[in-house]
């Protein structure tokens, strides 16, 4: 019986990620790809043999792995703060920055005033670095406009940068970042604008597929978000949230009770947020980026979340204030010497992991039949040397939709 496939990559070592734990490696092996999903993958000498490919290519040896995920990124911003670098090096604290009027509002006075052709320049080459790691998808938070037509522009970026690039984009509406100076001192109006007039307007023009907030105390409380997630349940849209970053101040809790695909930072959650997140199924999404710059010392509580069998996710939290970073393979890395997971376990995050904490799981960051052939392919002799190596290194080619991108 013929079995006629788009495109054949033989010669190839597989991690599949396809289990509960493990890298699923499968050595000397091929796959193959029919409209942009996975038809068969399995031993190259298991290859059925009426497989037959209009194009084969030759994965000379190295290892492919799903397309990294990078599930929390707020890729899109005008400006810089390496002065508030230069302050927290000087003593300054992160809260002590932001009370002052920098920080995120620092970064939004910037945005606001950029042009939506410089903000896309800008945040086109960072994430052409992101895809030279291997990233096929990419969630991009708004968070930097806090006004409608700036956060209509920075959506709007987001999805062009999509469209752009061969990259799948998932946008993230982050209007309660911050209060912006408009609204100083009346957060409860804010929020409620945010739910009954800004949301339904940038959802209505497609710009929304998930929405988040900031819970701190320099920012919003539960009370505040809780209602704001109400609005985009009855949207329709899936929610996440920025918890327990620099206080423990409920998060964890509130994302577990509104069903949250995700909870991220998680460094100063408490046991009872814990065991909601575990019983809700909530994915912990870690970002060692943000703890180094800050250079946190209490790291989020990888061993409890392993025993109650919290999913963790990695990313790279790209951002201009407490992540400047576009390497997810720095992420893999600090993941491991700052927080403790193996390898395999920060691989599972920018992967598997990755695709559950935006609610795509079923369909990318495993190699299965019937997925999306997004891969990443990688010259190296073991998934492992992934985290090993401290960032900075490119893959060898992207396959997004079972289209080649690059080298391969
Ligand atoms: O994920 N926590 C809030 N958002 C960012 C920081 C944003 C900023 O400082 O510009 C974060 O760490
Ligand atoms: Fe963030």
């Amino acid at each position: 019986m013929t079995m006629p496939v788009d495109t054949l990559w033989s010669n190839v070592h597989l991690a599949t990620l396809d289990m509960a734990s493990g890298y699923g490696e499968i050595e000397d092996a091929a796959i193959a790809v029919s409209n942009g999903r996975i038809a068969w993958l399995g031993p190259r000498a298991d290859l059925p043999r009426g497989l037959q490919a209009a194009v084969t290519h030759d994965g000379n040896g190295g290892w492919l792995t799903p397309g990294l995920i990078d599930c929390h990124t707020h890729l899109v911003w005008a400006g810089s703060r390496a002065q508030e670098f230069e302050q927290r090096l000087q003593g300054a604290s992160y809260t002590d920055i932001a009370a002052q009027g920098g920080g995120i509002l620092a970064t939004v006075h910037a945005t606001r005033a950029a042009s939506e052709q410089a903000l896309f320049a800008q945040s086109a080459q960072r994430l052409r670095t992101l895809l030279d790691e291997g990233v096929t998808s990419v969630e991009i938070k708004s968070g930097y406009g806090l006004d409608l037509a700036s956060e209509r522009r920075c959506l709007a970026v987001a999805r062009r940068l999509g469209r752009e690039h061969r990259v799948h984009v998932a946008t993230t509406f982050l209007g309660a970042h911050a209060v912006p100076t408009e609204y100083a001192g009346r957060a409860d109006t804010y929020i409620a604008m945010l739910a009954t007039e800004m949301l339904p307007a940038l959802h209505a023009e497609h710009l929304v597929d998930a929405v988040d907030g900031y819970c701190e105390p320099l920012a919003f409380t539960p009370a505040q978000l809780r209602r704001l997630f109400a609005a985009a349940r009855a949207l329709g849209l899936p929610v996440k949230l920025h918890a327990e970053q620099l206080s423990d101040s409920g998060g964890a809790a509130l994302a577990a009770e509104v069903g949250a695909l995700s909870a991220d930072h998680l460094e100063y959650v408490n046991d009872a947020g814990l065991a909601a997140m575990a019983q809700a199924g909530t994915v912990a999404v870690l970002l060692p980026g943000a703890y180094y710059a800050l250079r946190e010392t209490r790291a989020p509580p990888v061993a409890a979340m392993r025993r109650l069998g919290i999913p963790m996710a990695v990313a790279t939290d790209c951002n201009p204030g407490t992540s400047p970073c576009a390497s997810p393979l720095l992420m893999l890395n600090m993941a491991c010497t700052l927080f403790g997971l193996t390898p395999e376990e920060a691989l599972a995050g920018v992967t598997r992991v990755a695709a559950r904490a935006l609610g795509l799981h079923a369909d990318r960051g495993r190699l299965a039949v019937g997925l999306r052939a997004d891969f990443a392919l990688w010259d190296i002799d073991h998934p492992r040397e992934l985290a090993y190596w401290i960032g900075g290194r490119s893959c060898s080619g992207r396959v997004v939709d079972g289209v080649a991108m690059d080298a391969i």
